[in-house]
Order: C-alpha cells, then structure tokens, then sequence
C-alpha cells in the first residue's frame, strides 16, 4: 500500500561504478517511466529505489552493503517502499545467497543479463509480497529498443559492444558481463541518427575494449569503419569513445581519428602497469616497449591529443622496481589525468590466487606517490592551456558553482566561464584563464 495516496509513484535509482553502469542506469529509467514512475527528489520521496552495484573492487561493494543497511532501516520506516538491487555485483554467482540471508528485505535481485526484465520482476515481488530474485547466468544475445531517458541534454553515450574477452587477471570484469558482443552497424547508427535529431552533440562510443567491435560479428566491419559512420551523423558534432585496448589500437583507428573532423583529440589508453613482468602477468597482451611505442606514434599523427588512462599499483609481485616501471613510464607519457587504483583481489580471478601479494603499507605508500606525480603533470598541462583559445561545447551549469556554466573542450577538459543557459548545446570559442587541477576557467573570446 502506499503513503502517498493517489500521486504517482516516485522512483530513485543509485549507480555505483563505470560508465557502462551509469548507461544502464539509463536503460533502468526509461524501463521504470515505462511503467508510470516519475523521478523522485531523493531518497525519503522514493516509493522504489534501484541499487546499480559494480563489484571491480572490494570498496565498491562496500559502499553498497553500507547502503543496503541504511536503506533498510528506511524501509522500516516506509514498509511500501520497494529496493531492487542489480548491476555487477549481484551477477556473482556467491551473492544470491548472501543477499537471501542477509538482505531478506530487499525486494527484487536482477542481473547485468536481465535487467530488461525489471517492470516484470516488480510485478512479481508486489502480487506475491515476496522476495524475487532472478539472474540469469549468461546471455549470448543483445536485447535492443530498451526504452531509455538520459540524464545529460547535450552528450550521450551509445553502447557499441557488451562485455570483453581480454581476462586480466585481476579483472571480474569478463565474470560479471560475459563474453564481448557488438550490437550492428545498424542499430547503433539507429541510435545515433535519433541522438542527432533529438539534439545530442557529443556521443561517447562505450565498450571495455571498443577496439575490438565487430570481430564477432564476421569481421564485415571494425572499429575505425565505425567512427566513419558515426562521424556522417547529421546533428552530431563530437564523437569519442572508451574504452580502448592499447593491444588493439590498429594504425586504421590512427587515421580514422586524424581523419575524421568529429572525431576528438582525446585518447583514453588504460596502461595498468610499467613493467613488463607486471604486464605479463596481467595478461595484458603488450609490453612497455610497445605502449610507449604506440604513444608515439599517436601524438605524433594527432597534433594536441590528450591521453588519460588507468594505472593500478600493488598488483602479486610488484617489486620497488616494478613500480618505479610505472613512474617512469607515467612521467614519460605525461597524462593529462589518471584514474589510479590500488589492486584488490576479486573472488575468481587468477590474480587473487597469486602468493606473492603486495602488503596494504606499501599499496598505500604507492599510491600516494603515484597520485602525487600525476597531480604536478595534470597540473602542468593545465597551467599550459592559459591563454588559448578553444572550441568548446556548452554543457549546462557548472556542477560545482551554480553561477557558472561548464563547457567542454575537445579534449574532454570542462572550462567553467560565466554565462547564461540558452548557450547549453551550443559551440562557443572561449580563452583559457585559469586552471586548477580539476578544470580550467575561461572567458568568452572576443569576435
Ligand atoms: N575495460 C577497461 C576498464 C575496466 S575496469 C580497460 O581494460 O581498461 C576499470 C579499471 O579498474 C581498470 O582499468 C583497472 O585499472 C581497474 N581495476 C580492474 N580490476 C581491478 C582490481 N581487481 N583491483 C584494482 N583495480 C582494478
Ligand atoms: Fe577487465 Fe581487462 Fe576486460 Fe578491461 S580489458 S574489462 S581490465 S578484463
Ligand atoms: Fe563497470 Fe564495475 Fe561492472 S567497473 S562493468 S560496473 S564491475
């Protein structure tokens, strides 16, 4: 029964992890609007909270649990209130289990395969009044035309490929998304014609390896005729994507960012070590050599790219060499930014079985020196963007000061700069002139 009388049920859904997720999250919206739910302001307003969990280390399925807790004391005080928990985490095969026992008030468990289902899981857990929980084990194929309503007025992201087949050793991914699948030609050129026409101007093309799209589908097409496709989309005007395999950076994926006008000058590259023995047993399928080879290779053909990437510390084995490895290499390349993680063992990966584990004292003292390097080089580069002159798309206010709005260079940069919100979609020229570690600040250039 609900509290709230007559007025429209309110749904509240909480996303935990990558990009992927939150595009899921998406999908999860448009289900939930399907069925007559409207966004709720926050938790207390909610009459059904989804929990999208990500389970790529230990930390994140903390958050969850210690949310899960917290969401049942609300439920006490709101009985009516329906939980549903889905995403990565609850793909594990160990967690239905645990969920039963621990988590008996959480109304409905679904997984990364079925999370269409949701509307029908709903219906099962309010005409029983009972515990639904449904995962499926794995699903070979791509379930198309799940309604979606996206968060964002000006970017969007387009799935190209589900899951991966790469099996780094310290990855659940693959465990937890199966095998990779690539949606057609077809139906992502759909997508983007109807992203085009609805407004959107800067698409992220997402996969875990987005290099590899369309091996499983004959080889007909790749990757690089992808983005050729993509870049012919009336309406629009930036395209990127993430995330790549340096394995599979291909020279034809090179010439299609050179070539391509809408394709942008920023490269998402996870390197995760700087040794080759740590890159060997990750399994990663390239050595130092051939990285910094590859960085080469696209600075020099694109002029001005910015390169991000991931790296971890702490990895079984990872000696005091290794990783100064990883800070030479970093100092080299010379990241715009870094996403930095500290390894974490995962229930089922090979990594998690090796001896010779890193102790928490030294994973911590890494990355803290690591962090450290990379904040003077993301510092460095900022500080060298004062005075230019950039194209950069509006995308709404700025997240941090409502008085401003945020715009978005090409190489993925935010330049807060004071103006109003019918400027959001447009493309606006504006002088760097200031930087901080997060963002630039600009102003509109003259003429
Ligand atoms: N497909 C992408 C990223 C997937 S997960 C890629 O291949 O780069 C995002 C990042 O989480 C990874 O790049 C990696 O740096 C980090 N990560 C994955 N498993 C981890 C683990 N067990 N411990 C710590 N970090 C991990
Ligand atoms: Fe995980 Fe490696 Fe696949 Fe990325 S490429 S999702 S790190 S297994
Ligand atoms: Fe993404 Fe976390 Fe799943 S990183 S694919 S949400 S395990």
């Amino acid at each position: 029964m609900s509290i709230k009388g007559d007025s429209p049920q309110k749904y509240l859904i909480i996303t935990f992890g990558c990009q992927m997720n939150e595009h899921d999250s998406e999908h999860i919206s448009g289900l939930l609007e399907g069925i007559g739910y409207t966004p709720a302001e926050d938790q207390s307003d909610a009459d059904i909270i989804v929990v999208n969990t990500c389970c790529v280390r230990e930390s994140a399925e903390n958050k969850v649990f210690g949310l899960l807790g917290r969401l049942g004391r609300l439920k006490k005080q709101n009985p009516g209130l329906i939980l549903c928990l889905g995403g990565c985490m609850s793909q594990q095969e160990h967690m239905a289990p645990r969920i039963k026992q621990r988590f008996s008030y959480i109304d409905v468990v679904f997984g990364t395969y079925n999370t269409n289902q949701l509307p029908e899981l709903i219906d099962r857990t309010l005409n029983s009044g009972k515990q639904v929980i449904e995962v499926w084990p794995a699903n070979g194929g791509i379930v198309e035309d799940i309604p979606v309503k996206r968060r964002q007025r000006v970017r969007a992201w387009v799935s190209i490929t589900y899951g991966c087949n790469n099996f780094c050793t310290y990855c659940i991914v693959p465990h937890v998304r199966g095998r990779e699948r690539s949606r057609t030609p077809g139906d992502v050129g759909g997508e983007l014609e109807t992203l085009g026409r609805e407004g959107y101007r800067d698409v992220t093309l997402l996969g875990q390896n987005v290099n590899s799209y369309g091996r499983d589908l004959g080889g007909a097409v790749d990757f690089a005729d992808l983005l050729h496709m993509a870049d012919g989309v009336a309406g629009i005007e930036r395209i990127r994507f993430m995330t790549s395999h340096p394995r599979d950076f291909c020279d034809k994926l090179v010439e299609a960012v050179v070539n391509l006008p809408k394709v942008c000058e920023h490269i998402h590259l996870p390197v995760q070590a700087g040794s080759n023995a740590i890159l060997q047993s990750m399994n990663r399928g390239y050595t130092r050599e051939y990285y910094l080879g590859l960085v080469d290779k696209i600075k020099t053909a694109i002029p001005g790219v910015a390169l991000t990437t991931d790296i971890m510390v702490g990895f079984p084995g990872e000696t005091e060499a290794h990783f100064l490895d990883t800070l030479d290499l970093v100092r080299q390349v010379e990241y715009e930014s870094a996403f930095t993680f500290v390894y974490n063992p995962r229930r089922g990966t090979p990594a998690a079985g090796m001896t010779d584990q890193v102790s928490d004292k030294v994973k911590s003292a890494r990355i803290q020196e690591l962090i450290e390097l990379q904040n003077t080089i993301t510092l460095q580069k900022n500080r060298a963007e004062v005075g230019r002159v950039l194209e950069c798309l509006v995308e709404g206010t700025s997240r941090t000061n409502r008085e401003l709005m945020g715009a978005r260079t090409r190489t993925g940069k935010i330049v807060v700069y004071h103006g109003t919100p019918e400027q959001i979609g447009a493309l606006l020229t504006l002088r760097v002139t200031g930087y901080s570690l997060t963002h630039l600040e600009g102003e509109v250039a003259a003429g």
